[in-house]
Formats: C-alpha cells, structure tokens, sequence
C-alpha cells in the first residue's frame, strides 16, 4: 500500500554497494519508522539486495529499480527482468525516466510494455513523465505529458491503472537546480489527475509525484502545493542526512 505522502529516492548510477552499505545504515540510525508516509529507495540494480538486507525489519522503507526489461526473461545481455527485480526485493521499478528516454532513447511505446509487464510479476510501476525545455517554451508541455501518460498506461488492463503511480518530472528541472514551481508543478498535476480520471474511473488513489530538483529547500512548499501526493529526488538524496531531512517534511 502506499501512503501518501510519498517520498522515493532516485541513486541513478550512485553507491554500488560498498557505499549502499554506509549510506543505509546511517540513514536507518537518523530516520526513525513513520508509518503515516511512504518512503521507498531506488538503488542501481547491484546494489539492490545489500539495500533490501540493511532495512529487514523496517517495513516502512520500500524498495524499488530504476529499470527493467520489458521480456521476462531470454537472450537479452546486461538486462534485468521484472520477475528477476521482484525476487531480489523490489517492489516498485521506475519506468520511463526522463534520463532512460532520453539518454537512451526509450520510446513511449517501449515505456508502455515496460508498464505493464511490471504488474504482472508484483511490481508497481512509477510512470515518469515530463516535457523537455523547448516543449515547454512552444507551448506544448501538456501535450506531451498527456501522449506520455496516455500511450504508457495504454497496454495496461483498465482495471490495473489504479495501482501505478506517475510522476511528474520535467526535464528542464532535472538536475538543474531549477524546479518548477508550486504552481507550475500544481497545474501540470491536475491534468494529470483529470486525464486518469477521464482513462480510469477509480484511479483517484494513484498518487502522482512531482521531481525535478528537489531539495531540503523547496519540498515543504512542493509538498502543500495542490495535487502533489509526494517527491521524487535525485540529487538531494544522495547523502543520508539531506534524505532523512527531506522524508521528515
Ligand atoms: P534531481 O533531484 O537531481 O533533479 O533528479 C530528479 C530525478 O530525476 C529523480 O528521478
């Protein structure tokens, strides 16, 4: 179940697992248990099963991928399958992040079958959505929020869309030091929220998160902005401080 308010960590290519090991067990001695949210670590896949072994016995800390294929299983080197993910402890995976379409050319429609294999093997996909600077300046964030979210979700069973969760992450905001603003994030939320409604009745549950520049700063006021059910965090979460500082908002 996840409760909002939401708060993921996104390592990207971060602590391999020497480091994962040192980051957790100070972030567990800072971070006491909060039942009243829902915090979950996305960890590069090698360091996935140190950071499952280091929080047994903290069932409020979930664990997901940043990845997977969407196969199953085959002849698919250096992959890693939503059945392979579940069994070594996830039990969220990133789909579609801004940096997976666009480092490495993800389609929507690989986004898509990404999505819905998920569910299949006990994941919850987190659909990440968001337009790039220059579709934002043309006037054309909306729309390709709405293509990303519509064809992502479009292979999924109707009845499934109620258990994802999509995020929110504009790309000119990722990384930069620059995130949208309350407002920004309040009106793209809502027509994300509208355009679920319109796809799924019943999926009111699905939170939706905003990221992109998170920080110890600004997640208080992202967090009361309108809509927003949670964060997710890139580069503020790297150290285990800022982390629990961030989760404690
Ligand atoms: P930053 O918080 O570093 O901007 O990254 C956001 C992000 O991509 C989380 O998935």
């Amino acid at each position: 179940m996840i409760q909002r308010p939401v708060f993921f960590a996104n390592w990207k290519m971060n602590h391999g697992p020497t480091e994962a090991r040192a980051y957790m067990a100070a972030f567990l001695r800072i971070f006491s248990p909060h039942e009243d949210r829902t915090v979950a670590m996305f960890p590069p896949a090698l360091s996935l099963a140190t950071v499952r072994d280091a929080r047994a016995g903290r069932t409020d800390i979930q664990l997901g991928i940043q990845n997977i294929y969407s196969r199953d299983r085959g002849a698919f080197t250096g992959e890693n399958s939503a059945p392979m993910a579940r069994d070594a402890g996830a039990e969220l995976v990133l789909v579609g992040h801004s940096e997976r379409r666009h480092v490495f050319d993800e389609t929507n429609l690989e986004v898509a079958q990404k999505v819905a294999i998920a569910p299949q093997f006990g994941l919850t996909p987190v659909l990440c959505v968001g337009e790039t600077l220059q579709e934002r300046e043309m006037d054309a964030a909306e729309h390709i929020v709405m293509e990303q979210l519509e064809i992502g979700i479009s292979a999924l069973r109707k009845e499934t869309i109620p258990q994802i969760v999509v995020a929110y992450e504009p790309v000119w905001a990722i990384g930069t030091g620059r995130s949208a603003t309350p407002e920004d994030a309040s009106s793209m939320h809502r027509v994300i929220r509208e355009k679920l409604r319109a796809l799924a009745p019943g999926s009111d549950g699905v939170p939706i998160l905003y990221g992109g520049s998170v920080s110890t700063k600004n997640a208080k006021s992202l967090l009361e902005a309108d809509g927003v059910d949670g964060v997710l965090v890139g580069s503020a979460c790297l150290d285990p401080e800022g982390w629990a500082e961030i989760c404690r908002t």
